[in-house]
Order: C-alpha cells, then structure tokens, then sequence
C-alpha cells in the first residue's frame, strides 16, 4: 500500500505565549547552586530569578516602569493580537507582573530598605527588556530565561525551543507504560530537556533516558536543567542526529519519545512573530510537509526498540498523526502493534503511541 500526504497540514505550532498562560506561582523544588556549565552565546546569565539581588530601586521608580510598560502593552497588544495571534494587552499586562516578580527579590518588603527594592537586574535593563519584548516580539520566556512546565521551572534561551504545555503530556504517557521505571529511555530532540527531566524524575534504580539532540546550545541548555533538577545520574545527553548517538543501546530501549520538528517548511515565515522570528529553525521546520524528521523515527524505530519497547511521538495534529498511525500499523504493522492515536488538552490527536512485537 502507498501511504499519500493527503492533507493540507493544520494550524503550525500553538502560539509560543499559550505557555505563559499556565505559568505557575510553584518555587523550583531543586537547589539552584549548580551551572557550571558556561552557556555557548553570548548572554551566559542565569534566568533573572536565579540572579544575586545586587541592585537596588525605589518603590516610586519600579512604579514608573510599570505604568510605562503597561502603556507600551496597552497601545501594542491590539496591533499584536490582530496581526498574527500574538499576546493580547490583558496577557502583556500579565508578562509584566511576572517580569516585576521575577526580577525583584520574593519578599520585597522584608528585603526592602524604606522606601528601596532590591533586583536583580538594573532598573534600565528591565526597560531595555520589556521594550525587546513589545517591538523585536521577543518571547516572554527568553526575557526571563525561564518557562514553568509541569511542575517544573526550565532554563531557557535563545536558540532553544521554549517546551511547550501539550507536550507535558508525554511524560504521563510515559508513566502509563507497565515497568517503565527502571527501563532505558530515549527522548530524542531534547531541546531544553524538559521531556528528559519529566521522565528522569520518574525513574527509580537502573532506569535511565539518553536525551539527544543536534543543536549544542540546546544540549548546553538540557545540561544546566539536568543538573539543577540534581538528574545527572538517570540523564544522559549525546549529540547527534536522531539515532546515530544511540548505537550502543541499539534494540535495547524501553521506550522512546521525540517532539521532533513538524512545521511545513513553507508555513515556518509564517508564523507568529515570536516563534518565527525567535525560536531555532532546527526545532521547528519539519521539510515539505513537515514528516521528514517523523518519517526517519518511525523508521528506525523498529530497531532501535527492544521487543515490547514503547513509542510516543507529538505530531502537528490530526492528520500527521493519523499517516504516522498508518504507517506504523501498516507498513511497519509486521514490527508494532496497539497503535493509539492520542488527543492533546484542545481535543487535536496531537500523539501517536505502539508498542513493538
Ligand atoms: C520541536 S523541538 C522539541 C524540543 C523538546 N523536546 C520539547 O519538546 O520542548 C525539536 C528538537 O529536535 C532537535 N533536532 C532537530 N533536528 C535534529 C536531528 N537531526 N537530530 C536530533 N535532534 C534534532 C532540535 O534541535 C530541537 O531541539
């Protein structure tokens, strides 16, 4: 049988601030001691909340440079919205209590001396960032060089995919799978390593995930999450294109999950200007019809899986999943089997999940 793209392909990747709208008040369990890995670009600072509280303003200045932000989101975020689905005034206006949050020390008035804050950052800078924000469209996450992911609290920066809410639920298809804990785990484009560390957190004695990846500032950027989860000894990273870092553990995994890059070449220009402009090509364009990189999973999976070994990949929706279903129960049906087609939060059949024979 010859398995068509039958399809125009949906909606590309939700918007990048759909994440910021479940940001959580959670304090990171972990300590945040270690990263001692230098970052490979340019801005090597830790996310603002992990930065020492060195600086100081007074309440009346950071009241200032909140009524000028919110000024800058209440003229831009109609323009925004209404050009290309980008954050609105209400989701500015929200950025920017966080921003205040994140950048002032928790207990402002305790560690406030009169009428003095202290931050972590130099007041300039915070108008420097919310005016990156407002008109280069920088997403909110690479400002605070965080986003809040299940209950997690992952570094992120530029050049590294920003993870996003549907694909928490990765690792609870993960934890559905019978012994999964002490099994050998391939999560492979790790990005910042959120799907690593989800699993990682998981995994009791033996268990392991190799999270690889292409792209070195991702894998610098997985490390630095790695290590403040304190998961070093249930994570591997390697670098390489998608299986070739994984011969030594060839038909031997328990289970292995990728969000690969699944955009349509020609929809990736279009895309809002956060994501487009910002986020890494390498995570995004998935070729002609945004399969290639799903193609070559499911192809080498077959091998790479041990007999009863678990698959999970997040597609762009419906109908990439519903040919990836296919293709895994049709043409490689001699390989897997109890084939799933998994819907996200919105109702989109977003995963498709097996099981090899
Ligand atoms: C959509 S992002 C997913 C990142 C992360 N897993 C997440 O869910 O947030 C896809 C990832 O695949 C990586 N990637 C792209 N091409 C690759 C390849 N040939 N081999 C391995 N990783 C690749 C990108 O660098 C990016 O980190």
């Amino acid at each position: 049988m010859t398995l068509r793209f039958p399809f125009t392909v949906r909606s590309p990747l939700p918007p990048v601030f759909a994440s910021s709208l479940h940001r959580c008040l959670s304090i990171p369990s972990p300590s945040s001691s270690s990263s001692p890995t230098p970052l490979p670009s340019s801005d090597r600072r830790p996310p603002l909340f992990l930065r020492p509280p060195t600086f100081a303003a007074s309440r009346s200045d950071l009241h200032d440079f909140r009524r000028w932000a919110e000024s800058l989101a209440l003229a831009a975020g109609p323009r925004i919205s209404a050009s290309d689905g980008g954050p609105d005034a209400a989701l500015l206006r929200r950025e920017i209590a966080w921003l205040v949050e994140d950048a002032t020390v928790a207990a402002a008035s305790e560690s406030g001396v009169g009428e003095e804050l202290r931050l972590r950052v130099e007041l300039e800078e915070l108008y420097r960032l919310w005016r990156a924000r407002i008109e280069e469209r920088r997403p909110f996450q690479y400002i605070v060089g965080c986003e809040h992911w299940r209950d997690l609290v992952l570094v992120v920066k530029e050049g590294v995919l920003i993870p996003r809410p549907e694909t928490e639920m990765v690792v609870d298809l993960v934890a559905e799978v019978e012994g999964f804990e002490k099994g050998l785990w391939a999560d492979l484009g790790t990005g910042s390593g959120a799907i690593a560390v989800g699993i990682g957190r998981m995994l009791q004695e033996g268990g392991r995930v190799f999270a690889t990846d292409l792209s070195p500032v991702a894998l610098e950027v997985a490390r630095l999450n790695v290590e403040r989860y304190e998961l070093k000894d249930k994570i591997e990273l390697r670098r390489g294109s998608w299986f070739e870092p994984l011969r030594d553990v060839e038909g031997k995994l328990t289970g292995l999950v990728s969000n690969p890059p699944y955009i349509p070449s020609s929809h990736v220009p279009g895309l809002q200007a956060e994501v487009g402009q910002h986020e890494p090509k390498l995570a995004l364009d998935g070729g002609e019809e945004g399969m290639d990189h799903l193609l070559h999973l499911c192809e080498g999976s077959a091998s790479a899986l041990k007999s009863g070994g678990f698959f999970a990949f997040e597609t762009n929706g419906d109908e990439q999943s519903e040919f990836i279903a296919d293709l895994m129960s049709i043409k490689f049906g001699n390989f897997f089997h109890n084939i799933k087609l998994i819907p996200d939060f919105a109702g989109i059949q977003r995963f498709v999940t097996g099981f090899r024979r």
